[in-house]
């Protein structure tokens, strides 16, 4: 996983802070109960210039996460588009991934979030491809974990809460524990649902598919991007989802996310995935780069540039 490193500021609460100075306290409530919500964005370098990737979808996204859990976000999506944009012109990073977070602060202990302050930070680092860039060129391996994804009876998938992570985290462990890259959770009912940080894809006869949002996935923006950018290459797409034996059986098979991009699975459970040979999923990635370089003269409103 690529390393975290520093970048001149962080914006806090309404304001520019040196990276080093933005601290809280270790009796923060959301740290003790995961109370927090997140968001995983990238800026690029674009046509015209840096631009973030589909900024205003991730600061919905966002909204909607801290809506679901009655998260009180003290800044309007247009107040975080301006301190993402603010931040990434401070910072000067051009390639980077960025980290807006509200979680319940200081005041309270016990599970009544009700009169803890929200905060609200923004980070943005450098941060090279989740997976690894060997792993976008050469496929990963995956394993099918034995945890079960969260499901919306319990933790609400389509919220990105930092609590829904620690179910990833136990099978991102768990993947590791047995020497494979990355994991595939199932949902409750048995059927596919996503990697731990991903949405997931399959292809068999030139087919593309992807689990339904009913799944238990998070609503990925790199999925949304994805379907609608092989709708109008003419690349055949299904709205289905897949059974676990339907992954053994698939010609290709993806992640795709903010932080992943487009992944290739070349195995899974050391059972090897197609015939070795990414069509599709070539055509995916190289689509989707020319949509955040700025290149797909279709989707320039997708970009938010810096200047
Ligand atoms: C659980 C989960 N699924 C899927 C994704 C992919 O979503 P996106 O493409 O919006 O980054 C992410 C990343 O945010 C995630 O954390």
């Amino acid at each position: 996983m690529p390393a975290l490193s520093a970048t001149s500021h962080i914006w806090m609460d309404g304001t520019l802070v040196p990276w080093d100075d933005a601290r809280i306290h270790v009796m923060t409530h959301g740290l003790h109960y995961g109370f927090a919500i997140f968001e995983g964005i990238r800026c690029h370098a674009a046509a015209h210039g840096p631009a973030v990737f589909r900024l205003r979808e991730h600061l919905e996204r966002f909204r909607d996460s801290a809506r679901i859990y009655e998260l009180k976000l003290p800044y309007s999506v247009p107040e975080l588009t301006g301190a993402v944009l603010d931040l990434a012109r401070a910072t000067g990073t051009t390639e980077a991934y960025i980290r807006p977070i509200a979680f319940s602060g200081y005041g309270q202990m016990g599970l009544d979030p009700t009169g803890v302050p929200v905060r609200v930070a923004i980070g943005m680092w450098p941060w090279g491809a989740y997976l690894g860039e060997d792993g976008q060129t050469r496929g990963v391996r995956a394993t099918v974990s034995s945890w079960t994804r969260i499901d919306s009876r319990s933790l609400p998938p389509q919220a990105k809460c930092a609590a829904n992570y620690a179910n990833g985290i136990l099978a991102k462990l768990e993947a590791r524990a047995g020497g494979y890259d990355e994991a595939i959770l199932l949902n409750s009912s048995g059927i596919v649902a996503e990697g731990p940080g991903e949405n997931i894809f399959r292809v068999r006869n030139g087919v593309l598919s992807t689990p339904p949002a009913s799944s238990g996935i998070l609503r990925g923006i790199t999925r949304d991007t994805i379907v609608q950018l092989a709708v109008e290459d003419g690349i055949p797409y299904q709205r289905t989802g897949f059974t676990r034996e339907e992954l053994f059986t698939a010609d290709e098979l993806f992640y795709a996310g903010t932080a992943a991009g487009v992944t290739p699975i070349r195995e899974v459970d050391g059972r090897p995935i197609g015939s070795g040979t990414y069509p599709v999923t070539r055509r995916v990635q190289a689509l989707y780069e020319d949509a955040f370089r700025g290149r797909s003269s279709l989707h320039e409103d997708w970009l938010t540039y810096l200047r």
